[in-house]
């Protein structure tokens, strides 16, 4: 029966052997040449950390302490965040694992003049450095390349949402202990805060796979369309410990990093054991959408639809919640005031996201109200300096708490806040002035004497170089020299180390009641 066609196929053959273009089939107009699948997820080179520099809103912080061996650099958004309390988490965890190695408690630090700290933004690209290298950078690690260090990049600033990841590096007698990773997403309109892998469903690992490993096939070269098979347990768990680490890249790519040794069958039949090194997957939104969470659609949406970042609103100095444990405060206090110098502090202590403490005298204030409205209105303490100035143990009980009265019912009709602690003049206080006065009595541990007319660079060196954590300074906003350092100061805090803060904060939020106070040490 197979005989005829052979036979018909030689003849054929035979007659077209002198003019084969006779025979090559008729051209169809209609022919499409084989459509390939458009991959839906792709091997991408991994997008650029962002420059914290260009966003608004962000307030960069650092601490350095080289007795326990750590150094940490994170952002922080305005205002008492949730997103900021899970960012100092991690600083946290840090610090506790860095004690729990050492058997060394943790202090805020300062630093001598010159120390660069007042340099407290992500470092671009840190996050991605080899773990070694951070920690030996002295603007990264901890001193001599020897304990923890935290560093930080922000990722994604899309809409309402920033992104920040976070790494941690623990180097302990030189070799490296531990090394972690977290991405902390935040929607700064909403207050709601989700890591790398809350952008995600539960079943992302799974809805993923068939794309992943056809991305990684592809990327081997291969053009086969095989039918994948379903994912074990241990694949699911590593795609989804890979999605724990996702960045949401400007254009609203996921982007996530497949360690090296990553498998599946089809790519052993490609003679591919297991990848060699890690694989940066980008997962486009049309594809990534179907598999994340709420709050991560949200963000993909945000991203792609190119709004571009749009700033948090922002929170004045002294409404932050500062922990002072963590980081080392200064209270920088201003008396005899107001006067026509503290409009000047104000401008300078905004410049810098400072706040600070006045203790104004009550004859004063109604002269000068708008700048004590002002001062509170911007997150500053006015607080009781008494009416006049007088000596206060010289005076009649009745005296003493006129003086203190009259003062806080002025401030609170200027600004509609009330002092509630005050600082007798010249520091003169026996038990029945603290006994009439009814509040705390706030002095100073670091006195500059700022009224003797000192040279600008004594006045700054004292004022610079003196404070402690915790440190409460006495200046007067009625001279000008003070006013006119008062600048180069706050520089030279910030760049020991310092957060400028207003008593409150220094007192960890909530002022004292009674007592008699020179440092909140
Ligand atoms: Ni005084």
């Amino acid at each position: 029966m197979r005989a005829r066609p052979i036979v018909a196929v030689t003849a054929a053959l035979a007659a077209c052997a002198g003019l084969l273009v006779a025979c090559a089939p008729e051209p169809n107009p209609g022919w499409q040449p084989p459509t390939w699948p458009v991959a839906q997820v792709a091997v991408i080179a991994a997008p650029e950390p962002l420059d914290p520099a260009g966003l608004e809103g962000l307030h960069g912080q650092r601490i350095r302490d080289d007795v326990l061996g750590v150094q940490a650099r994170w952002s922080q958004l305005p205002g008492d965040t949730a997103s900021n309390a899970r960012v100092v988490a991690v600083v946290r965890d840090a610090i506790a694992q860095r004690e729990a190695r050492t058997g060394t408690g943790y202090t805020p630090t300062v630093h001598a003049r010159g120390a660069g700290l007042a340099d407290r933004a992500c470092v671009p690209g840190s996050t991605a450095r080899p773990a070694a290298e951070i920690v030996a950078d002295p603007a990264l690690g901890p001193d001599g390349g020897e304990g923890t260090a935290v560093v930080c990049d922000i990722v994604t600033a899309a809409g309402a949402y920033l992104g920040q990841r976070m790494r941690t590096v623990a180097v302990q007698d030189g070799v490296v202990v531990s090394d972690s990773t977290v991405v902390l997403y935040a929607d700064t309109s909403t207050g709601a805060v989700a890591t790398g892998g809350e952008l995600w469903a539960e079943n992302a690992p799974a809805l993923l796979w068939e794309a992943v490993v056809d991305a990684v096939r592809r990327e081997h070269r291969s053009l086969s369309l095989a039918p994948i098979a379903p994912p074990d347990e241990a694949s699911l768990a590593l795609i989804g410990s890979a999605l724990d680490q996702t960045v949401v890249a400007p254009d609203g790519t996921a982007v996530f990093t497949l360690p090296a040794g990553f498998s599946a069958p089809e790519l052993a039949a490609l003679g591919v054991a297991a990848t060699s090194g890690p694989l940066t997957i980008g997962v486009p939104p049309a594809t990534a959408v179907p598999a994340t969470s709420a709050f991560g659609e949200a963000l993909v949406q945000a991203a792609s639809g190119a709004a571009g970042f749009v700033p948090p609103a922002p929170v004045a100095a002294g409404f932050e919640a500062v922990d002072c444990s963590l980081v080392p405060c200064v209270a920088l206090t201003y008396d005899d005031g107001p006067s026509g110098y503290t409009a000047g502090l104000l401008d300078e202590a905004a410049a810098r996201h400072g706040a600070l403490t006045f203790f104004v005298l009550g004859q004063l204030v109604a002269g000068r109200a708008d700048v004590v409205a002002r001062a509170v209105a911007e997150g500053h303490l006015v607080e009781n300096h008494t009416w006049s100035h007088p000596h206060l143990p010289a005076l009649t009980p009745a005296q003493v708490r006129a003086q203190v009265a009259d003062t806080t019912a002025a401030v609170a009709a200027a600004s509609g806040a009330g002092p509630t602690v005050f600082r007798p003049p010249y520091g003169e206080y026996d038990a029945m002035v603290l006994a009439e006065a009814g509040v705390a009595a706030i002095l100073w541990d670091v006195d500059t004497n700022d009224w003797q007319q000192l040279a600008d660079d004594v006045l700054i060196e004292r004022a610079v170089d003196t404070p402690r954590p915790g440190s409460i300074v006495l200046q007067h906003d009625i001279h000008e020299p003070t006013a006119r350092t008062a600048g180069a100061v706050f520089d030279g805090l910030l760049d020991r180390g310092f957060t400028l803060v207003n008593l409150r904060q220094l007192f960890g939020g909530e002022l004292p009641a009674s007592g008699v106070w020179r440092s909140a040490r």
